[in-house]
């Protein structure tokens, strides 16, 4: 394992995604982490880079135990000024603040260790710079191995020790090299075997399932037919059988026959114990009159927890009943994104978010917690999804909200509102799908405006409803560019929306990115 110590840095992610590419495993914690606290003994540390100046009172600093783990250390950005400020003497710092790309040229040192470090990467290459503090003169005992025009000191080693610091960003993708720095570090350096796959991690995450859990515990857990849902409920049924209980709230806003279908691919073909609860109407009947986007969300959140809940309770009996002990166990499929966020460094009053949804569970049937995504990125739960047998169509699936077409129904949620936007979102996406554009584009959907425009169909006026299309990509849907769809795909699509969908005479494309619109449209 790399240990990565978090500054605050907004690309801190993207260090531990650069590791993880390199096949080698590392852990991300806050720069506040006790050495003598850590659960095991990493093979390298990573310092990240971070918002603050590293002269700033209150700037956070490594234990500086770090430095005698006797293990190499790579500091990036700030992480080479906390280097220089632990072991560089006197090093004075400037602040100028430079920011994108820059050329670095490599001064390679005749029979020194950072040729290992170096190894592969072009002379000059190009690299991204983000910082407003930098070394004014290199720390002591350390060689430099790399500048730019405008940082004399943008790359640094120790003479002696394993310890590198550089002032650019290789973890963003406009370091165009940057992998091949990370991965020399990693295993040129750290000596970290290159093992961290998806099928080495089923192995181990089933064996950490079934200890977890003991032979006799149950598990249960809430799916959607998302592919972080149907990934860590397939674990759970690969690690403990029919002891995993799946439960499937039909909200009455989810898409085409979707219910349907999600019961076919889990139950039927995955094997999954799967209940489904039948809530639409209850769902459907409180969202009555309700136009307040933020009231739709509160309303169908609340009535998801009381049916889970409830659901959970006659499962728990029902176990109990046929001697098999009880549910202790609720499972949730948190990504690593997600525990990054509530774990980052930020500044001295580090906020913990909980990820929690159906949180009274927890308190009232005493359930534990087990998250076996929670090691994770999105692109490795579809990984692990396709070695896992899951369809390709589920793995690949654009994300839809818990709220579902409910915040794509402006306006009202009637039954038959819920309708007009399912029939025609459904045409889209074959549409899409037809054209081979859907993997292409992150997330695609149709909603429907409550307003009415005037149309004429045969020698009739007609007065009805408008279909807006939406279709972003996003790396990571904080930002979004809309998708410049080609004419001829929207030319079939609104054709085939305005003649099969009944109430609909008008549709329109969606070209506002995010921000400062948002990807749904409340
Ligand atoms: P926005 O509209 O905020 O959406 O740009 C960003 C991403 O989040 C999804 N989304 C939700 N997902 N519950 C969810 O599970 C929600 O309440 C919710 N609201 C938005 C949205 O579909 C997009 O992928």
């Amino acid at each position: 394992t790399v240990l990565i110590l978090d500054f605050g840095s907004q690309y801190s992610h993207l260090i531990t995604r650069r590791v993880r590419e390199a096949g080698v495993y590392c852990e991300l914690l806050p720069c506040t982490q006790k050495i003598a606290d850590l659960k095991f003994k990493p093979k390298g540390i990573i310092l990240s880079g971070s918002p603050f100046s590293i002269t700033d009172e209150g700037a956070p600093h490594v234990d500086p135990a770090v430095f005698d783990l006797g293990v190499p250390i790579l500091g990036i950005c700030y992480g080479l000024q906390e280097i220089a400020r632990n072991l560089g003497g006197e090093t004075s710092l400037a602040v100028k603040r430079e920011y994108g790309h820059a050329e670095l040229h490599l001064h390679p040192q005749e029979g020194h260790h950072s040729a290992a470090f170096l190894k592969d990467l072009p002379s000059p290459t190009n690299v991204w710079m983000s910082h407003g503090d930098h070394l004014e003169s290199p720390p002591q005992d350390f060689v430099v191995i790399g500048s730019t025009a405008t940082s004399e000191y943008a790359a640094v080693a120790h003479k002696d020790r394993p310890i590198y610091g550089i002032q650019f960003h290789p973890e963003v993708t406009h370091s165009v090299d940057g992998t091949i720095l990370l991965r020399n570090f990693v295993i040129g350096i750290c000596k970290c075997d290159a093992s961290w796959t998806m099928s080495s991690f089923i192995d181990k995450e089933l064996e950490r399932i079934r200890t977890l859990v003991g032979p006799t515990g149950s598990v249960i857990g809430a799916v959607s037919g998302g592919v972080d849902s149907t990934v860590a409920a397939v674990l759970m049924k690969r690690a403990i059988g029919d002891r995993f209980h799946a439960v499937l709230v039909d909200n009455g806003v989810m898409r085409l026959n979707e219910c349907a279908q999600v019961k076919k691919t889990l139950a039927d073909n995955l094997g999954i114990n799967l209940t489904v609860a039948d809530a639409a109407d209850l769902f459907l009947g409180r969202l009555k009159g309700v136009t307040d986007p933020e009231r739709k969300r509160k309303i169908i959140g609340n009535t998801f927890i009381e049916v889970f809940e409830a659901e959970s309770h006659k499962i728990d009996a029902m176990t109990r009943e046929r001697g098999e002990g009880a549910i202790e166990w609720l499972l949730q499929g948190t990504l690593y994104p997600d525990v990054i966020e509530s774990i980052s460094f930020k500044g001295p009053s580090a906020t913990i978010k909980s990820h929690h949804n159906v949180g009274g569970l927890l308190e009232d049937m005493r359930l534990k917690l087990i998250e076996p995504l929670r090691e994770l990125f999105k692109d490795e739960v579809r990984a692990l999804g396709t070695l896992l047998d899951i369809p390709d169509d589920l793995v690949w699936r654009h994300p839809f909200p818990g709220p579902g077409i409910a915040i794509r129904v402006l306006g009202e949620v009637t039954p038959s509102q819920v309708e007009i936007a399912r029939l025609a979102d459904n045409i889209y996406i074959e549409e899409i799908k037809k054209a081979g554009l859907y993997r292409q584009i992150s997330q695609a959907y149709a909603a429907l405006l409550p307003v009415r425009s005037v149309g004429v169909m045969g020698d009739q006026r007609t007065y009805e409803q408008v279909i807006a299309l939406r279709a972003v990509e996003s790396q990571d849907f904080m930002t979004a560019d809309w998708f410049q769809m080609p004419y001829d795909v929207l030319k079939r699509i609104s054709n085939r929306i305005i003649n099969e969908v009944k109430g609909v005479n008008r549709v329109l494309y969606d070209v506002s990115s995010k921000p400062p619109s948002t990807i749904e449209f409340e």
